[in-house]
């Protein structure tokens, strides 16, 4: 399994972590590419910015479409090429995200969410999920730069957290939970012994 996801609520460490686990896989000889999402790509970077510093007037379901559109660009752009040559792709946030926050948080329903996600993304789905899971109130407490979405603060963030669980136990197989509050040494081995076991 090679496309893999990290997920979490703002501040769950899911940069450094997917880092530090890049860092191992190319120290084992391993072709290691890394994305962000929302962004990656030039299109991608220009919607990002829309995304996050829009003013309140953003409906709910056009940041759904907004993230599905510049995610559709990052898999047709990068992602399906790396796959193809045979590269390990970590992203930081996936469709889990827009599940996760649209669909829970923003209360757009999941599998309503799901579907434009699907339409764009075709075959290039995470194949494995690892949920970097710690309290939200920590995770807001640990964000230096906010943004508007993880501006809002708690109760979108309880929401969001909420969602990543049922997520997780509708697709255990993919779906792996990791106490992201232990230390950091002990989360990135966690997460190496699950893309292990996952290969
Ligand atoms: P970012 O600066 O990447 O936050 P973080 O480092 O915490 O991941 O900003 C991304 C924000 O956008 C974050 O609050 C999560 C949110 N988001 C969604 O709501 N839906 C999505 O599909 C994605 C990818 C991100």
């Amino acid at each position: 399994m090679r496309y893999i996801a990290f997920e979490g609520v703002d501040g769950a460490g899911k940069t450094t972590v997917a880092g530090r686990v890049a860092d191992a896989l190319r120290h084992d000889g391993f072709d290691v590419v890394m994305v962000r999402e929302p962004g990656g790509t030039p299109i991608g970077e220009a919607v990002r910015q829309i995304l996050l510093e829009a003013g309140e007037s953003m409906v709910p379901r056009t940041e759904a479409l907004l993230f599905a559109a510049a995610r559709t660009q990052l898999a047709a752009e990068v992602i399906e090429p790396a796959l193809a040559h045979g590269s390990f792709v970590l992203s930081d946030r996936t469709v889990y995200s827009s599940l996760a926050y649209q669909g829970g948080g923003r209360n757009l329903g999941v599998e309503s969410v799901r579907e434009p996600n699907v339409w764009g993304l075709g075959k290039v789905w995470p194949e494995l999920v690892i949920w970097l899971d710690v309290d939200p109130e920590t995770g807001l407490s640990r964000e230096d730069g906010a943004d508007r979405i993880s501006n809002e603060g708690p109760a979108l963030m309880q929401a969001v957290a909420g969602a990543y669980r049922a997520l997780s136990e509708s697709e255990p197989e993919r779906i792996h939970r990791i106490d992201a509050g232990q230390d950091l040494d002990r989360v990135v081995a966690d997460c190496l012994a699950v893309i292990e076991a996952a290969s």
